[in-house]
């Protein structure tokens, strides 16, 4: 169920009953030739509402724009620095945790967000640890990562072996055209797999992947492969989430 469509006494009776919610969170960044540049966003939103389908939870707005200052070098990406995001999470999580919120499952489509958004876990937690006499938060935030979901890894093993690679992967491009058909696109790769590196700012990034993949062959990509992997990260994550919730 998405909050967003819902009114607030229907949320209301929500939490008379329980009280945890999905929050998608991704990138809107450069996802090489034929990527969208959604992409991050887009599989976070598709899996984390079809978590919420298949578990029963309440699914937030997703949190499009991430920590992805090393892909300002192509058009269109657009980033939050590490403190801004930190502050975003920090005040979604207090926000909903105001309400009685008290298990909040960030469902992740970008590698970048990893370390800024678990760092503003503790941010929250530590305004419970430094209070006065110590209060005791009863919230609880995780990050789950879609690609790292149990059964994803070998379905993309099995589809892609190296062409994989780490960014702009033929996974997530595969998830986008599964979910939005009319938007697929076509391009060349040269070459076929890109290459890896490590990189820092916008402009090293730029230098050392002219095309923004890495590691990666895209053009393998197709809806059908997409079904599969949202089908097996949605389960996967489903499945740990009512674990998780005690359901
Ligand atoms: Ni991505």
């Amino acid at each position: 169920m998405r909050i967003d469509l819902m009114s607030w006494p229907e949320v209301d009776h929500y939490l008379e009953d329980r009280s945890d919610i999905i929050v998608p969170i991704g990138s809107t960044e450069q996802h090489g030739p034929n990527g969208l540049i959604g992409t991050d966003a887009l599989c976070a939103e598709v899996i984390g509402r079809a978590v919420g389908e298949k578990s029963g939870a309440l699914v937030a707005p997703t949190i499009a724009i991430g920590m992805a200052q090393h892909h300002l070098g192509f058009p269109g990406s657009m980033s939050l620095r590490p403190s801004t995001l930190m502050a975003v999470v920090r005040d979604v999580i207090a926000s909903l945790a105001g309400h009685g919120f008290t298990r909040i499952c960030f469902v992740n489509g970008h590698g970048g967000n990893i370390a800024t958004v678990t760092a503003a876990f503790s941010e929250y937690y530590a305004e419970s640890s430094f209070a006065a006499h110590g209060n005791s938060t009863p919230v609880e935030c995780r990050l789950r990562n879609w690609w790292e979901a149990p059964s994803v890894g070998p379905i993309s093993k099995e589809l892609y072996g190296d062409a994989e690679g780490s960014h702009a992967t033929p996974s997530e491009v595969s998830v986008t055209q599964f979910a939005f058909p009319d938007h697929i696109k076509s391009a060349a790769m040269r070459p076929d797999v890109a290459p890896t590196a490590s990189f820092t700012d916008a402009a090293d990034y730029r230098r050392n992947f002219p095309d923004g993949r890495i590691g990666s062959n895209p053009a393998l990509a197709s809806p059908e492969a997409g079904a599969r992997l949202v089908e097996a990260a949605a389960g996967d994550l489903a499945a740990e989430h009512l674990s998780w919730i005690g359901r």
